[in-house]
């Protein structure tokens, strides 16, 4: 297990204020958890209530737009999203690429424009049980960030999180084993050094995400290069989400 686990909750499309007191409950017991950092994404409208709600954890956005304003109805920019006190975003998710055709070439870009915005990044990566069956998801996945990871980046290790997320186990119940988890963040562990150098590669943080509750947390939390976990559905109560905090 990483020395201070990361464990980021993504709230995706759920929330409204009432939800506000799930946030400080989070905030409450982390402050009494000191040893792993703890954050969550809520979705837009909740990202400057929570902010300043919260004193301990770290809030972000799940996305942002690749340009910095202009005429783009109803996006947001990673400016805006830092205005609104968000520290770091989400990007690449494959609810993302799915449900709004992003691909990589769009991800980098937005990658990149976070990055201007000072929003460190996190970035998802995850195949498909199709691909997983055809024995090529080490293939894929580190296509795929290689082709969605900013080419040239400062402070690798600070502005960067990677988060491993078979699109099969998102929100599924089922999730890989340990060793297939080892195995695929040692590749994209490999992939890091070599795009960042030795020092800035080893230093970035690789989570993993799909189905971590806190029966599996500990288990999962356990397998190779795993620095934390994203967590979805479980991350929506302050009693799911502490329980994998804890775990770790
Ligand atoms: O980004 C987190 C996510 O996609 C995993 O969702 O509900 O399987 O924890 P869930």
């Amino acid at each position: 297990m990483a020395e201070r686990p990361y464990i980021v909750g993504n709230w995706k499309m759920n929330g409204t204020r009432a939800m506000l007191a799930q946030a400080r409950a989070i905030d409450r017991a982390a402050q009494n958890l000191m040893k792993v950092e703890v954050a969550l994404a809520p979705p837009f409208t909740l990202i400057h209530a929570t902010h300043r709600e919260v004193e301990q954890i770290g809030v972000g956005a799940q996305d942002c737009h690749c340009s910095s304003d202009g005429a783009h109805t109803g996006d947001i920019s990673a400016t805006m999203a830092a205005d609104a006190g968000a520290k770091f975003v989400i990007l690449g998710h494959s609810e993302r690429r799915q449900n709004h055709a992003e691909d990589d070439a769009l991800v980098r870009a937005k990658a990149e424009a976070a990055l201007a915005a000072s929003l460190r990044v996190i970035m998802c990566c995850g195949e498909t049980e199709d691909v997983r069956d055809a024995g090529e998801a080490v293939r894929f996945v580190t296509d795929q960030l290689r082709a969605s990871l900013p080419e040239s980046l400062e402070r690798a290790g600070e502005m960067l999180t990677v988060a491993y997320e078979p699109v099969w186990a998102i929100g599924s119940g089922r999730t890989p084993t340990v060793e297939e988890i080892g195995a695929m963040h040692r590749a994209i562990r490999a992939l890091l050094l070599e795009l960042y150098g030795e020092a800035d590669g080893a230093a970035v943080r690789i989570l993993y995400g799909g189905s971590v509750k806190a029966d599996n947390a500990r288990e999962l939390l356990a397998a190779d290069e795993v620095g934390g976990a994203l967590v979805g559905g479980a991350s929506l109560t302050a009693e799911s989400f502490m329980g994998i905090v804890i775990a770790a």
